[in-house]
């Protein structure tokens, strides 16, 4: 949850390093302060949500999260898109939280305002969320980036939990998720060293999924999110469901509820048509029904 990087010559190199060619508003409703939100792909399918503070390195604050949460909220209800994809900077995915809004908190504000409870929007949306991390992805920014359903990695990523260099512990998820991911060893050794790990390591260690060269990480983010968009919408749902599931349920109770999903699959045309299009060897036109 820490933004570790304030130096100021990595900050104007930061300014002027970020491209916002051909970013547009997503929508006419509230333009958005910290962010940019438009729709990509060739059918313009993939809700697209950059996170834009570079000054700051993309600190998470207050307001660019209720942002996210707001442009997630949108895509949600939007039946063109069927997956959405999270970047920053070359620089930073983003490279933590921000400290100054906590710097004076007392325990009492943070425990009566649940503190960080609303952060975890990002993993409770049904659509897929891909994360395409370049640069910093530290403490808020990995916590972020875990919450994705898909972790896609430029190759000069990096990903650590340094709370601990402050004196606190991670707090989005950081702790729960990142064990998951890379086991007890990994995840205990970067939790209580701060040390970070590079996208190479992280990919060995099962925390993203693919590598690629900088400049094409986003693209092939799209091109993912367009894969999943192509498919049917209620099936891809279920699909992320029963997966998700694994996390918070048993063996048998898990492989209860996949073989429910998978039955319930069949109340749908799109099963229906999916089959139907393989014995005839077509391509499926799924309908989301
Ligand atoms: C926190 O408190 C200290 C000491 O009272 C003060 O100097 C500092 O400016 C405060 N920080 C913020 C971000 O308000």
């Amino acid at each position: 949850m820490a933004m570790f990087f304030r130096s100021a010559s990595l900050v104007v190199r930061q300014a002027t390093a970020l491209s916002l060619a051909g970013a547009r508003r997503y929508s006419t409703g509230a333009p958005y302060q910290y962010i940019l939100v438009e729709k990509k792909g060739e059918k313009q399918d993939v809700g697209f949500i950059q996170l834009n503070r570079p000054k700051a390195l993309n600190a998470l604050c207050d307001g660019l999260m209720k942002e996210v949460s707001q442009a997630l909220d949108a895509f949600e209800e939007d039946s063109q898109v069927g997956a959405i994809v999270i970047t920053g900077s070359e620089k930073a995915f983003a490279a933590g939280a921000d400290i100054k809004e906590m710097q004076n908190r007392t325990f009492q504000e943070c425990y009566s305002g649940n503190f960080l409870s609303h952060w975890n929007k990002v993993s409770t949306v049904k659509k897929p969320v891909i994360a395409a991390v370049n640069g910093f992805a530290l403490g808020g920014g990995c916590e972020l980036a875990m919450m994705c359903d898909i972790i896609y990695a430029g190759e000069k990523a990096q990903f650590g939990q340094p709370e601990i260099l402050l004196g606190t512990i991670p707090g989005a998820g950081g702790t729960q998720r990142l064990t998951r991911a890379v086991g007890k060893s990994l995840a205990m050794e970067m939790v209580l060293t701060g040390d970070r790990v590079s996208a190479q390591e992280a990919k060995q260690s099962g925390l993203v999924s693919k590598v690629f060269p900088i400049d094409q990480l986003v693209p092939e983010a799209i091109k993912c999110g367009e894969k999943i968009a192509a498919h049917s919408k209620i099936i891809v749902a279920m699909g992320k469901e029963a997966v998700n599931a694994a996390f918070e349920l048993t063996l048998t109770e898990g492989n209860r509820l996949e073989k429910r999903l998978f039955h319930s699959t069949f109340a749908t045309d799109d099963r229906k048509e999916g089959m139907t299009a393989f014995v005839e060897k077509r391509k499926a036109s799924f309908q989301d029904k």
